[in-house]
C-alpha cells in the first residue's frame, strides 16, 4: 500500500486537486485522524458526515494547515502544503474556508470584509477589489447590504458574506465546516442555495454538514467518519439508501429519525 502511495505522490493525477495520503494526527493521547486517505477531484463536491468528535473539523483544518499533521502527506494541486511564511499565506488564500461562526471583522463593513483579503494577500488594486466584492455580494444575494456592519445583518446574510469573502480570493477549493449549524432554521436554505449554486458551477468543495438534503442534491460523494477514521465512502444514493457499515447505519438511524 505504501508503495502505491509513493508512486501516486510522485505523479498525482491531474484531476486530483486535494490529496491526503496516510494522514495521522494526535491531540495528546487522542488519535484524532487515523490513516486518512482521501482524494478530491477537481470540481468534485464531497460531503463529510459523522458523529460529533469523529474528526471532521480537524480533517478540514489540516487541509489549509490550521492544524499540522503528525505523519502522512497532504497536497493541493500537486504541491505539498507549505510549512510557513508567504507560501503558507498563499495556500490559505487558495483554500477558502467557511466556518460555523461567521468570523467577519466586526469593525469593518461588509464591503470592506470582502475587499480585505484581495488587497492584502492578492495585492489587488482597491478599485478592482471593490468591483469584484460588489459582484460577489450580488451573487450571494446581499449586494444591498454592502455598506452595513456585520452585526446589522442576519446570520444567514453574514454567512453569505463569509462565502463571498472566501470566493474573492479565487480559491481552488472551498472548505465548509457546518456552515449552517449556527443559523436559525429559516436562514439555512438561503445559505445552502448559494452553496448548491457554487457546486453546480464546478467549484471543488469539501462540506461538513448534517444537512442531508444538501448532501443528496449536491454531493458527488459522501465520506463517513467515525473515531478518526474514514469508515465509508459512497455516492449519496448508495450511502443513504444502503449504508454498508454498522456505524453508518447507527448514525443514519439517529439523525434521520430526529
Ligand atoms: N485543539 C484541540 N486540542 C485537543 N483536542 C482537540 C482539539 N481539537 C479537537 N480536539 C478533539 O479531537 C476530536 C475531534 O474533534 P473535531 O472537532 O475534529 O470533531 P468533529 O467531528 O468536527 O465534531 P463535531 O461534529 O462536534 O464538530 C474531539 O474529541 C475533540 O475534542
Ligand atoms: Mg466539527
Amino acid at each position: 500500500m505504501s508503495e502505491v502511495s509513493v508512486t501516486k505522490d510522485a505523479a498525482p493525477a491531474a484531476e486530483d486537486l486535494v490529496v491526503l495520503d496516510n494522514v495521522n494526527k494526535h491531540f495528546g493521547a487522542l488519535h484524532v485522524l487515523q490513516d486518512i486517505d482521501l482524494k478530491i477531484a477537481r470540481g468534485e463536491v464531497v460531503v463529510v458526515i459523522g458523529p460529533s468528535g469523529s474528526g471532521k473539523s480537524t480533517l478540514c483544518r489540516t487541509i489549509n494547515r490550521l492544524e499540522t499533521v503528525d505523519s502522512g502527506h497532504i497536497s493541493i494541486d500537486g504541491k505539498p502544503l507549505p510549512q510557513e511564511g508567504k507560501p503558507l499565506a498563499k495556500l490559505r488564500a487558495d483554500v477558502g474556508m467557511v466556518f460555523q461562526a461567521f468570523n467577519l471583522f466586526a469593525h469593518k463593513t461588509v464591503l470592506e470584509n470582502v475587499m480585505l483579503g484581495q488587497t492584502k494577500v492578492r495585492r489587488t488594486e482597491k478599485q478592482a477589489a471593490e468591483t469584484k466584492a460588489r459582484a460577489l455580494l450580488d451573487r450571494v444575494g446581499v449586494g444591498n447590504q454592502a455598506d452595513k456592519y456585520p452585526a446589522q445583518l442576519s446570520g444567514g446574510q453574514q454567512q453569505r458574506v463569509a462565502i463571498a469573502r472566501a470566493l474573492a480570493m479565487d480559491p481552488k477549493v472551498m472548505l465548509f465546516d457546518e456552515p449552517t449549524s449556527a443559523l436559525d432554521p429559516e436562514m439555512i436554505n438561503e445559505v445552502l442555495e448559494v452553496m448548491k449554486q457554487l457546486a453546480d458551477e464546478g467549484m471543488t468543495m469539501v462540506v461538513v454538514t448534517h444537512e442531508m438534503g444538501f448532501a443528496r442534491s449536491a454531493a458527488n460523494r459522501v465520506v463517513f467518519m467515525s473515531d478518526g477514521r474514514i469508515v465509508e465512502e459512497a455516492t449519496p444514493d448508495q450511502f443513504f439508501n444502503n449504508p454498508r457499515s454498522d456505524r453508518a447505519k447507527d448514525f443514519l438511524a439517529k439523525i434521520l429519525h430526529h
